[in-house]
Protein backbone atom coordinates (compact mmCIF):
# COMPACT_ATOMS: atom_id res chain seq x y z
CA UNK A 1 0.00 0.00 0.00
CA UNK A 2 2.91 2.29 1.21
CA UNK A 3 4.76 2.03 -2.14
CA UNK A 4 1.54 2.27 -4.27
CA UNK A 5 1.87 5.75 -2.01
CA UNK A 6 5.56 6.29 -3.10
CA UNK A 7 4.85 5.68 -6.68
CA UNK A 8 1.54 7.47 -7.03
CA UNK A 9 3.88 10.27 -5.41
CA UNK A 10 6.42 9.77 -8.04
CA UNK A 11 4.47 9.51 -11.16
CA UNK A 12 2.35 13.25 -10.13
CA UNK A 13 5.81 15.01 -9.63
CA UNK A 14 7.04 13.93 -13.55
CA UNK A 15 3.28 14.54 -14.90
CA UNK A 16 3.90 18.06 -13.05
CA UNK A 17 7.67 18.47 -14.51
CA UNK A 18 6.55 17.34 -17.99
CA UNK A 19 3.53 20.18 -17.64
CA UNK A 20 6.11 22.82 -16.46
CA UNK A 21 8.27 21.65 -19.58
CA UNK A 22 5.24 21.94 -22.23
CA UNK A 23 4.00 25.26 -20.99
CA UNK A 24 7.53 26.79 -21.65
CA UNK A 25 7.87 25.17 -24.85
CA UNK A 26 4.05 26.35 -25.98
CA UNK A 27 4.70 27.67 -29.44
CA UNK A 28 3.92 31.44 -30.21
CA UNK A 29 2.46 31.86 -33.54
CA UNK A 30 1.98 34.68 -35.30
CA UNK A 31 -1.08 35.93 -37.55
CA UNK A 32 -2.77 32.63 -36.15
CA UNK A 33 -5.64 33.01 -33.14
CA UNK A 34 -4.13 33.07 -29.76
CA UNK A 35 -6.63 31.84 -27.29
CA UNK A 36 -6.30 32.89 -23.79
CA UNK A 37 -7.17 30.18 -20.99
CA UNK A 38 -10.67 30.26 -21.08
CA UNK A 39 -10.01 29.40 -25.40
CA UNK A 40 -10.97 33.02 -26.26
CA UNK A 41 -8.80 34.98 -28.57
CA UNK A 42 -7.22 37.47 -26.75
CA UNK A 43 -8.99 40.97 -27.18
CA UNK A 44 -5.93 43.58 -26.71
CA UNK A 45 -5.14 44.78 -29.48
CA UNK A 46 -2.56 48.21 -29.79
CA UNK A 47 -1.49 46.85 -26.98
CA UNK A 48 1.46 47.12 -24.44
CA UNK A 49 3.30 44.89 -21.71
CA UNK A 50 4.16 45.57 -18.00
CA UNK A 51 6.10 43.08 -16.22
CA UNK A 52 5.22 43.46 -12.37
CA UNK A 53 5.36 41.00 -8.38
CA UNK A 54 6.89 38.34 -11.02
CA UNK A 55 3.82 38.76 -13.87
CA UNK A 56 3.60 40.47 -17.10
CA UNK A 57 0.02 42.58 -17.57
CA UNK A 58 -0.66 43.05 -21.36
CA UNK A 59 -3.01 45.83 -22.26
CA UNK A 60 -4.94 46.34 -25.33
CA UNK A 61 -8.23 47.87 -27.25
CA UNK A 62 -11.02 45.58 -26.95
CA UNK A 63 -12.15 45.55 -30.39
CA UNK A 64 -15.57 44.24 -31.24
CA UNK A 65 -16.83 42.41 -34.43
CA UNK A 66 -18.22 45.30 -36.19
CA UNK A 67 -16.62 48.50 -35.23
CA UNK A 68 -12.99 49.91 -34.02
CA UNK A 69 -14.68 52.05 -32.21
CA UNK A 70 -14.05 52.09 -28.18
CA UNK A 71 -17.14 49.91 -26.56
CA UNK A 72 -16.16 48.72 -24.10
CA UNK A 73 -12.51 50.10 -22.88
CA UNK A 74 -9.11 48.34 -22.13
CA UNK A 75 -8.60 45.10 -21.43
CA UNK A 76 -5.57 43.50 -19.29
CA UNK A 77 -4.50 39.67 -19.55
CA UNK A 78 -1.69 38.56 -17.00
CA UNK A 79 0.88 35.83 -17.37
CA UNK A 80 3.53 34.07 -16.22
CA UNK A 81 5.08 32.64 -18.86
CA UNK A 82 4.10 34.86 -22.04
CA UNK A 83 2.16 32.37 -23.67
CA UNK A 84 -0.62 31.71 -21.16
CA UNK A 85 -2.76 34.60 -20.66
CA UNK A 86 -5.65 34.88 -18.24
CA UNK A 87 -8.50 37.69 -18.62
CA UNK A 88 -8.01 39.90 -16.08
CA UNK A 89 -11.36 41.88 -17.52
CA UNK A 90 -11.61 45.33 -18.16
CA UNK A 91 -8.46 47.89 -16.67
CA UNK A 92 -10.44 50.91 -18.13
CA UNK A 93 -13.98 51.01 -19.13
CA UNK A 94 -15.22 53.79 -21.38
CA UNK A 95 -18.28 55.74 -19.90
CA UNK A 96 -21.88 55.71 -20.42
CA UNK A 97 -21.94 59.79 -20.03
CA UNK A 98 -22.10 61.46 -22.82
CA UNK A 99 -20.11 64.26 -21.54
CA UNK A 100 -17.51 62.01 -20.85
CA UNK A 101 -13.97 62.46 -22.86
CA UNK A 102 -14.11 58.90 -22.79
CA UNK A 103 -17.72 57.88 -23.82
CA UNK A 104 -18.95 54.84 -25.29
CA UNK A 105 -17.97 55.49 -29.51
CA UNK A 106 -14.83 57.16 -29.14
CA UNK A 107 -11.64 55.84 -30.30
CA UNK A 108 -9.48 55.02 -27.59
CA UNK A 109 -6.11 53.32 -29.01
CA UNK A 110 -2.70 51.97 -27.96
CA UNK A 111 -3.16 52.17 -24.19
CA UNK A 112 0.54 51.56 -22.67
CA UNK A 113 0.94 51.39 -18.52
CA UNK A 114 3.82 52.08 -16.52
CA UNK A 115 4.43 51.51 -13.09
CA UNK A 116 5.75 54.57 -10.86
CA UNK A 117 8.12 53.58 -8.14
CA UNK A 118 7.72 56.45 -5.69
CA UNK A 119 3.95 56.76 -5.82
CA UNK A 120 3.82 52.92 -6.37
CA UNK A 121 0.42 53.74 -8.97
CA UNK A 122 -0.15 52.20 -12.55
CA UNK A 123 -0.34 55.08 -14.73
CA UNK A 124 -1.88 54.70 -18.43
CA UNK A 125 -1.74 56.94 -21.48
CA UNK A 126 -3.46 56.49 -24.73
CA UNK A 127 -4.51 58.03 -27.72
CA UNK A 128 -8.31 59.20 -27.44
CA UNK A 129 -10.48 60.60 -30.33
CA UNK A 130 -13.33 62.12 -29.35
CA UNK A 131 -16.75 60.65 -30.20
CA UNK A 132 -18.33 61.30 -33.36
CA UNK A 133 -15.05 63.65 -34.36
CA UNK A 134 -12.99 61.20 -36.42
CA UNK A 135 -9.60 61.64 -35.93
CA UNK A 136 -9.48 65.19 -35.45
CA UNK A 137 -8.95 65.59 -31.46
CA UNK A 138 -5.88 63.80 -31.08
CA UNK A 139 -5.23 64.17 -27.94
CA UNK A 140 -3.51 61.83 -25.09
CA UNK A 141 -5.88 60.27 -22.42
CA UNK A 142 -4.47 59.50 -18.74
CA UNK A 143 -5.73 56.80 -16.42
CA UNK A 144 -4.95 55.61 -13.14
CA UNK A 145 -4.71 52.89 -10.76
CA UNK A 146 -3.44 51.50 -7.34
CA UNK A 147 -3.61 47.30 -8.71
CA UNK A 148 -2.14 46.33 -12.17
CA UNK A 149 -5.20 44.85 -13.51
CA UNK A 150 -7.22 48.02 -12.65
CA UNK A 151 -10.17 48.89 -12.11
CA UNK A 152 -7.89 52.33 -13.61
CA UNK A 153 -10.11 55.51 -12.88
CA UNK A 154 -9.90 58.14 -15.65
CA UNK A 155 -8.01 61.42 -15.11
CA UNK A 156 -7.96 63.32 -18.10
CA UNK A 157 -7.29 64.06 -21.96
CA UNK A 158 -5.35 66.97 -23.78
CA UNK A 159 -3.14 68.08 -26.43
CA UNK A 160 0.43 67.96 -25.11
CA UNK A 161 3.17 70.54 -23.94
CA UNK A 162 0.96 73.76 -25.19
CA UNK A 163 2.67 76.71 -25.26
CA UNK A 164 5.80 75.42 -25.07
CA UNK A 165 8.88 74.36 -28.07
CA UNK A 166 10.83 71.98 -28.25
CA UNK A 167 14.44 72.48 -25.72
CA UNK A 168 16.83 72.25 -28.87
CA UNK A 169 15.03 74.63 -30.98
CA UNK A 170 17.47 77.30 -32.25
CA UNK A 171 16.16 81.03 -32.21
CA UNK A 172 17.39 80.66 -36.04
CA UNK A 173 14.99 77.61 -36.24
CA UNK A 174 12.20 79.65 -34.13
CA UNK A 175 12.58 82.64 -36.62
CA UNK A 176 12.25 80.50 -39.70
CA UNK A 177 9.10 79.00 -38.38
CA UNK A 178 7.52 81.68 -36.93
CA UNK A 179 7.23 83.34 -40.68
CA UNK A 180 5.11 80.06 -41.98
CA UNK A 181 1.14 80.38 -42.18
CA UNK A 182 -0.96 77.71 -43.07
CA UNK A 183 -2.53 80.13 -45.80
CA UNK A 184 0.80 80.15 -48.09
CA UNK A 185 0.53 76.12 -48.80
CA UNK A 186 -2.87 75.91 -49.83
CA UNK A 187 -1.89 72.68 -51.38
CA UNK A 188 -0.72 69.82 -49.13
CA UNK A 189 2.02 67.25 -50.34
CA UNK A 190 4.14 70.18 -52.42
CA UNK A 191 7.17 70.45 -52.16
CA UNK A 192 7.11 73.82 -50.41
CA UNK A 193 4.26 72.57 -47.93
CA UNK A 194 6.63 69.24 -47.18
CA UNK A 195 9.81 71.73 -46.13
CA UNK A 196 7.14 74.57 -44.35
CA UNK A 197 6.14 71.02 -42.18
CA UNK A 198 9.68 70.03 -41.52
CA UNK A 199 10.37 73.20 -40.64
CA UNK A 200 7.21 73.67 -38.14
CA UNK A 201 3.84 74.76 -39.73
CA UNK A 202 2.09 72.37 -37.61
CA UNK A 203 4.21 72.76 -34.64
CA UNK A 204 3.46 76.71 -35.09
CA UNK A 205 -0.20 76.35 -35.59
CA UNK A 206 -0.33 74.00 -32.17
CA UNK A 207 1.61 76.15 -29.77
CA UNK A 208 -0.88 77.56 -28.12
CA UNK A 209 -3.14 74.68 -27.96
CA UNK A 210 -0.75 71.87 -27.05
CA UNK A 211 0.62 69.15 -29.87
CA UNK A 212 -1.59 66.64 -31.54
CA UNK A 213 -0.72 63.01 -30.10
CA UNK A 214 -1.85 60.17 -31.71
CA UNK A 215 -0.14 57.13 -31.95
CA UNK A 216 1.59 56.17 -28.82
CA UNK A 217 4.39 54.52 -26.65
CA UNK A 218 5.57 54.98 -23.16
CA UNK A 219 9.48 54.34 -22.41
CA UNK A 220 10.99 54.41 -18.99
CA UNK A 221 14.63 55.04 -18.72
CA UNK A 222 16.99 52.88 -16.35
CA UNK A 223 16.95 56.69 -14.59
CA UNK A 224 12.72 55.65 -13.82
CA UNK A 225 12.61 59.05 -16.21
CA UNK A 226 9.58 58.27 -18.29
CA UNK A 227 8.87 59.76 -21.81
CA UNK A 228 5.85 59.65 -24.37
CA UNK A 229 6.32 59.11 -27.91
CA UNK A 230 3.80 60.07 -30.37
CA UNK A 231 3.01 61.10 -33.81
CA UNK A 232 2.41 64.68 -33.87
CA UNK A 233 2.01 67.35 -36.39
CA UNK A 234 -0.90 65.94 -38.31
CA UNK A 235 1.50 62.58 -38.06
CA UNK A 236 4.22 64.28 -39.80
CA UNK A 237 6.64 63.99 -37.03
CA UNK A 238 7.20 62.20 -33.97
CA UNK A 239 7.41 63.73 -30.77
CA UNK A 240 9.63 62.75 -28.07
CA UNK A 241 8.11 64.42 -24.60
CA UNK A 242 9.46 63.99 -21.15
CA UNK A 243 7.34 63.23 -18.58
CA UNK A 244 7.21 64.58 -15.11
CA UNK A 245 8.45 62.38 -12.11
CA UNK A 246 5.13 61.13 -11.08
CA UNK A 247 4.20 60.51 -14.76
CA UNK A 248 0.90 62.15 -14.58
CA UNK A 249 2.03 65.08 -16.85
CA UNK A 250 4.56 66.36 -19.28
CA UNK A 251 6.91 68.30 -17.85
CA UNK A 252 7.78 70.56 -21.10
CA UNK A 253 10.84 69.20 -22.48
CA UNK A 254 10.10 67.60 -25.46
CA UNK A 255 12.08 67.21 -28.97
CA UNK A 256 11.14 66.51 -33.02
CA UNK A 257 11.85 63.09 -34.76
CA UNK A 258 12.29 63.34 -37.88
CA UNK A 259 9.99 66.24 -39.06
CA UNK A 260 7.93 65.40 -41.81
CA UNK A 261 8.68 61.94 -42.18
CA UNK A 262 5.19 60.43 -41.48
CA UNK A 263 6.17 58.13 -38.87
CA UNK A 264 3.26 56.43 -36.67
CA UNK A 265 3.07 53.43 -34.38
CA UNK A 266 6.52 53.79 -31.90
CA UNK A 267 8.22 50.94 -30.64
CA UNK A 268 11.29 51.51 -28.52
CA UNK A 269 13.44 49.40 -26.88
CA UNK A 270 16.76 50.02 -25.24
CA UNK A 271 20.08 47.77 -25.86
CA UNK A 272 23.62 48.37 -24.59
CA UNK A 273 22.78 51.43 -23.76
CA UNK A 274 21.81 52.67 -27.62
CA UNK A 275 18.03 53.32 -28.32
CA UNK A 276 16.08 52.06 -30.88
CA UNK A 277 12.81 52.65 -32.30
CA UNK A 278 11.36 50.89 -35.23
CA UNK A 279 7.91 52.62 -36.28
CA UNK A 280 5.27 52.85 -39.45
CA UNK A 281 5.03 54.99 -42.37
CA UNK A 282 0.77 56.28 -42.53
CA UNK A 283 -1.56 54.27 -44.46
CA UNK A 284 -4.32 53.41 -41.96
CA UNK A 285 -5.36 50.19 -41.15
CA UNK A 286 -3.05 49.42 -44.08
CA UNK A 287 0.21 47.71 -43.70
CA UNK A 288 3.25 49.44 -44.78
CA UNK A 289 7.16 48.94 -44.96
CA UNK A 290 8.53 49.03 -40.90
CA UNK A 291 11.06 52.21 -40.71
CA UNK A 292 14.16 51.68 -37.75
CA UNK A 293 15.72 54.75 -36.02
CA UNK A 294 18.63 54.92 -33.50
CA UNK A 295 20.31 57.40 -30.93
CA UNK A 296 22.68 57.14 -28.06
CA UNK A 297 20.16 59.49 -25.65
CA UNK A 298 16.41 59.55 -26.02
CA UNK A 299 16.34 62.94 -26.71
CA UNK A 300 18.42 62.97 -29.76
CA UNK A 301 19.65 62.80 -32.65
CA UNK A 302 18.13 60.18 -34.18
CA UNK A 303 19.18 58.44 -36.98
CA UNK A 304 17.40 56.22 -39.58
CA UNK A 305 18.19 52.73 -40.35
CA UNK A 306 16.58 50.28 -43.23
CA UNK A 307 13.90 48.64 -42.19
CA UNK A 308 14.92 45.66 -39.72
CA UNK A 309 12.57 43.30 -41.30
CA UNK A 310 13.51 39.94 -43.15
CA UNK A 311 11.63 37.50 -44.99
CA UNK A 312 8.26 37.02 -47.17
CA UNK A 313 6.57 39.70 -46.94
CA UNK A 314 9.15 41.97 -45.33
CA UNK A 315 8.39 44.90 -47.32
CA UNK A 316 4.59 44.64 -45.34
CA UNK A 317 6.16 44.22 -41.66
CA UNK A 318 4.59 40.94 -42.53
CA UNK A 319 1.36 42.40 -42.34
CA UNK A 320 1.07 43.93 -39.28
CA UNK A 321 2.17 47.22 -37.91
CA UNK A 322 4.60 48.20 -34.54
CA UNK A 323 2.65 48.02 -31.76
CA UNK A 324 5.89 47.37 -28.37
CA UNK A 325 8.87 45.94 -27.42
CA UNK A 326 9.45 43.35 -24.81
CA UNK A 327 11.95 43.38 -22.87
CA UNK A 328 11.85 39.78 -21.27
CA UNK A 329 12.58 39.50 -17.88
CA UNK A 330 15.30 37.45 -16.44
CA UNK A 331 16.86 37.05 -19.95
CA UNK A 332 19.93 37.90 -21.27
CA UNK A 333 19.57 39.74 -24.39
CA UNK A 334 15.89 38.99 -25.25
CA UNK A 335 13.65 41.51 -26.87
CA UNK A 336 10.30 40.64 -28.47
CA UNK A 337 8.67 42.45 -31.12
CA UNK A 338 4.97 43.24 -31.13
CA UNK A 339 3.06 43.93 -34.06
CA UNK A 340 -0.95 44.01 -35.01
CA UNK A 341 -2.40 42.54 -38.13
CA UNK A 342 -5.53 45.15 -38.64
CA UNK A 343 -8.90 43.53 -39.88
CA UNK A 344 -10.71 46.83 -40.07
CA UNK A 345 -13.83 44.55 -41.35
CA UNK A 346 -14.24 42.34 -38.52
CA UNK A 347 -11.91 44.29 -36.00
CA UNK A 348 -12.12 41.63 -33.17
CA UNK A 349 -10.34 39.00 -35.31
CA UNK A 350 -7.00 41.02 -35.74
CA UNK A 351 -3.91 38.92 -35.04
CA UNK A 352 -0.86 39.46 -33.29
CA UNK A 353 2.71 39.44 -34.68
CA UNK A 354 5.71 38.29 -32.26
CA UNK A 355 9.15 37.74 -33.29
CA UNK A 356 12.40 37.71 -31.30
CA UNK A 357 14.64 40.71 -31.90
CA UNK A 358 17.83 39.29 -33.41
CA UNK A 359 20.79 41.06 -33.76
CA UNK A 360 23.72 41.27 -36.57
CA UNK A 361 27.35 41.50 -35.63
CA UNK A 362 27.23 45.03 -35.76
CA UNK A 363 24.56 45.01 -33.30
CA UNK A 364 21.94 46.18 -35.61
CA UNK A 365 18.46 44.29 -34.96
CA UNK A 366 17.07 42.21 -37.34
CA UNK A 367 13.74 40.72 -36.98
CA UNK A 368 12.52 37.77 -38.88
CA UNK A 369 9.37 36.23 -40.09
CA UNK A 370 9.12 32.79 -37.91
CA UNK A 371 6.12 30.61 -38.35
CA UNK A 372 6.53 29.23 -34.98
CA UNK A 373 8.91 29.81 -32.22
CA UNK A 374 9.25 29.29 -28.08
CA UNK A 375 11.22 31.52 -25.40
CA UNK A 376 13.54 28.74 -25.35
CA UNK A 377 14.90 30.67 -28.98
CA UNK A 378 16.52 33.20 -26.11
CA UNK A 379 18.09 30.30 -24.20
CA UNK A 380 19.83 28.58 -27.33
CA UNK A 381 21.46 31.57 -28.73
C1 LIG B 1 -3.33 53.52 -37.97
C2 LIG B 1 -2.95 53.61 -36.51
C3 LIG B 1 -3.98 52.83 -35.74
C4 LIG B 1 -5.34 53.45 -36.03
C5 LIG B 1 -5.60 53.45 -37.53
C6 LIG B 1 -6.91 54.12 -37.90
O1 LIG B 1 -2.42 54.16 -38.77
O2 LIG B 1 -1.67 53.10 -36.30
O3 LIG B 1 -3.67 52.86 -34.37
O4 LIG B 1 -5.37 54.75 -35.56
O5 LIG B 1 -4.55 54.11 -38.19
O6 LIG B 1 -7.05 54.21 -39.28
Amino acid sequence: MKMKKIILYLLGIVVLLGYGCTQSLKPICSGEIWPDLDGVHINAHGGGLLYYGNKYYWYGEHKCDTTSAAMVGVICYSSKNLTDWKNEGVALAVEDDPHSDITKHCVLERPKVIYNEKTQKFVMWFHLELKGQGYTAARTGLAVSDTPAGPFKFVRSERVNAGKLPFDMTEEQKAVMDTLTEAYYPKAWTPEWIDAVKKGLFLKRDLEGGQMARDMQLFVDDDGKAYHIFASEENNTLQIAALSDDYLSHSGKYVRVAPSGQNEAPALFKRKGKYWMITSGCTGWAPNEARMFSADNIMGPWTQHPNPCIGPNKELTFGGQSTYILKVHGMDDAYIFMADIWRPKHPSDARYIWLPVQFKEDDTPVIEWMDSWTLDYFKKK
